[in-house]
């Protein structure tokens, strides 16, 4: 049966108001132990709350015929009080062969998967072009939790460890002092971080290539695992967590097996730590320096999707 337009009207307005009532609950709510930690600390940064959550831009990549996909990120852009740019999709027809990196031969890849490919290249062009410091791209379809800058608020006190040097130490991060020492299977929770040298560049950091805020599925660092990468492993512990899904839904697809992070944590436990073996690209940031060097490496050289 479809639904008459009062009806509609209502099912609206009742949407509004549920969200009303929940917004002030859930920013009290906000992220338990660690927020308040940084609050308290005063180390909370206030351009990470601005309207392109402390990133130069925001760039979402949608298929102008997928209307229905641009009206919902809208919606959830506005209840979050963040601004975007778009980026038009391609649609793999468009991808002419002679443009794909030289290694392409031989790689079996879809029409979909080659216009995914074209519209990030499209997207980290336009950061090199425009010489953008710093931007976050976004795919169509995703999601985030209302209290999104809350937990970027967190999770840039914890990039931090990566990114910024610490007083005193030539050039040298946490997790960089941490593997230069040899220091093995290393965690620390958050509220134990070492105090770092305020970034200029960024508030999530100076020195950094790609933030992998979004994926469906990750490795988290082990002692071996890094060693061969030659990659720090400290791994950041936010515990108490409560924007943290519960664990059994904690995998990369109905069908798949538990992600690493439910079995070797406590829920509500997010961890921070360096990406490899990630799945889904549905949202990353980049510094300039990362764009130049992902639009080289997979613009060029590399045919992955
Ligand atoms: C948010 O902060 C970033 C980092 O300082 C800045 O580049 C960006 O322009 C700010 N966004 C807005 C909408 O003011
Ligand atoms: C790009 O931005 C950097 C940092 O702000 C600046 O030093 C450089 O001159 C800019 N390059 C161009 C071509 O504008
Ligand atoms: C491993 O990484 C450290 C820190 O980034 C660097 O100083 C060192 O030269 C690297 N070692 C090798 C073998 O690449």
């Amino acid at each position: 049966m479809l639904c008459r337009p009062r009806n509609i009207a209502f099912i609206i307005l009742l949407f509004v108001i549920l969200l009303l009532v929940m917004k002030p609950r859930t920013k009290l709510q906000q992220s338990g132990s660690a927020l308040q930690y940084l609050k308290t600390l005063q180390r909370e940064s206030p351009e990470i709350s601005n309207a392109t959550l402390g990133f130069q831009q925001i760039f979402v990549i949608n298929l102008p015929e997928r209307t229905d996909r641009r009206d919902a990120l809208t919606l959830a852009a506005a209840l979050t009080e963040i601004g975007v740019t778009w980026i038009d999709g391609i649609s793999g027809q468009q991808v002419l062969d002679k443009t794909l990196p030289s290694d392409n031969a031989g790689k079996a890849i879809s029409k979909g998967n080659k216009g995914s490919w074209r519209a990030h290249m499209n997207a980290l062009q336009r950061i090199v072009q425009h010489n953008i410091t710093t931007a976050l791209i976004l795919e169509d379809d995703a999601d985030w939790d209302i209290r999104l800058k809350a937990q970027l608020q967190i999770f840039a006190q914890a990039a931090k460890a990566f990114t910024q040097r610490i007083p005193g130490q030539a050039k040298q991060s946490f997790a960089q002092r941490l593997q230069a020492d040899g220091l093995k299977g290393y965690a620390r929770d958050i509220d134990k971080l070492p105090y770092v040298v305020p970034p200029k560049i960024s508030p999530y950091g100076d020195d950094w290539d790609i933030l992998w805020l979004g994926h469906c599925g990750t490795e988290i660092p082990t002692e071996s695992n890094s060693a061969s990468y030659n990659t720090s492993n400290l791994k950041v512990i936010i515990p108490d967590d409560d924007t943290v899904p519960p664990p059994k839904y904690l995998k990369a697809h109905p069908f798949a097996l538990q992600d690493e992070l439910a079995e070797m944590y406590p829920p509500n436990t997010r961890v921070v730590h360096i990406a490899r073996s990630n799945t889904c690209t549905q949202a990353y940031a980049v510094s300039q320096q990362g764009a130049r060097r992902l639009l080289y490496q997979f613009g060029l050289q590399t045919f992955t999707t």
